[in-house]
């Protein structure tokens, strides 16, 4: 698998630390020291399906292909004000393609698993390109009550262009089902026969603490055994392009494996969490400023709600 064009968009909206302070007791110290973010985009009178299309048409016009060209299109997305239709197939309409598209959901490690689905349509002949898209609005799942977790996200769109060709050098993924430490419920609506309080909703529930552990641990240990099994050094890499959750995490995960910081590009800074758009939207980033050449090794690492983790190493 090879990328082939990529694109981002981002909310016009830039809403800094100081900001956050007029609704909860934090302050810019609190949030830089803590996770490194300065600002997030945040969605005011755009839509996330705006960001999804307007993302999708950059990545299309940097492919040079036509959306009719494409075969599939995957998207992640954990929310948006549609239960359904899909996400995917909204953008299909609106960007002009005509092919089969379908959401996964798999939180903020969804576009690695997302690419590595892709691969496997590649490589079965069930497809020659693919449009692969992850667009989430976190800011619309935290409790705006609480400081503990607004504080983090921000939202946005991003995708790639994927074909066929012998770069992708394989995946690893892990699930370990822990649901307590990071989920949110949603309400379901009432039927005659609920059981009362089975189905309450509940904004985003996250033990910090925890997560930035297993976070840590298990992209570092997942990354590892991926550069082992294809035989190839920490050195040998271009990039590590992970989940923009928090710089410490990312800090965290490079001491781990050693290299230099060069090696791990950040944009949390700017944008905060933007779940599984934040893979993405950095590897727009890196191929538009031209950082980012022919035949160089890239790995791809995220993880999130589940708890899932999933990393993946190719050529770009
Ligand atoms: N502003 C000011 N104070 C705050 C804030 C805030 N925004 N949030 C929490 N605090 C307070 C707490 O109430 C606590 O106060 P106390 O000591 O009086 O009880 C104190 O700060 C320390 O809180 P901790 O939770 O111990 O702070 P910690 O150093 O662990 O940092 C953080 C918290 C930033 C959330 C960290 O644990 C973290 O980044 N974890 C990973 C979170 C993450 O990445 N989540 C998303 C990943 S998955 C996904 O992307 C969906």
């Amino acid at each position: 698998m090879k990328i082939i064009g990529t694109g981002s968009a981002l909310p016009k909206k830039v809403v800094t630390n100081d900001m956050l302070t007029e609704f909860f007791d934090t302050s810019d110290e609190w949030i830089r020291t803590r996770t490194g973010i300065e600002t997030r985009r945040i969605i005011t009178d755009e839509s996330l399906l705006e960001l999804a299309i307007t993302a999708s048409n950059r990545a299309l016009e940097a492919s040079g292909l036509k959306a009719q060209d494409l075969d599939y299109i995957i998207c992640s997305n954990v929310n948006n004000n549609y239960v359904y239709p899909s996400m995917s197939c909204m953008v299909q309409g609106a960007i002009g393609a005509t092919c089969p598209c379908f959401d996964i959901r798999i939180a903020c490690a969804g576009f690695v698993y997302a690419m590595d689905l892709a691969d496997s349509f590649l490589k079965t002949g069930r497809a020659t390109r693919i449009l692969v898209l992850a667009a989430e609005e976190p800011t619309r799942f935290c409790n705006w009550a609480q400081r503990e977790t607004s504080v983090l996200f921000g939202d946005g769109a991003a995708a790639a262009i994927v074909e066929d060709s012998d770069g992708y050098m394989g995946a690893r993924m892990t699930t370990t089902s822990n649901t307590e430490v990071l989920f949110q419920r949603k309400r379901l609506e009432p039927t005659p026969f609920e059981v009362e309080g089975k189905y309450l909703d509940h904004p985003m529930v996250m033990n910090g603490r925890e997560v930035f552990r297993m976070a840590v641990s298990s992209c570092s240990s997942e990354i590892s055994s991926l550069l082992n099994d294809a035989g190839y050094k920490v050195e040998d890499i271009k990039f590590f392009i992970l989940h923009q959750a928090n710089l410490r995490i990312i800090k965290g995960i490079e001491q781990y494996l050693g290299g230099i910081p060069e090696q791990y590009p950040t944009t949390v800074q700017k944008y905060g969490n933007t779940s599984s758009a934040s893979i993405p939207i950095l590897l727009d980033e890196l191929v538009r400023a031209n950082k980012i050449e022919r035949g160089d090794l890239i790995v791809m690492s995220g993880f999130g709600s589940g708890f899932t983790t999933g990393s993946l190493l190719m050529r770009y």
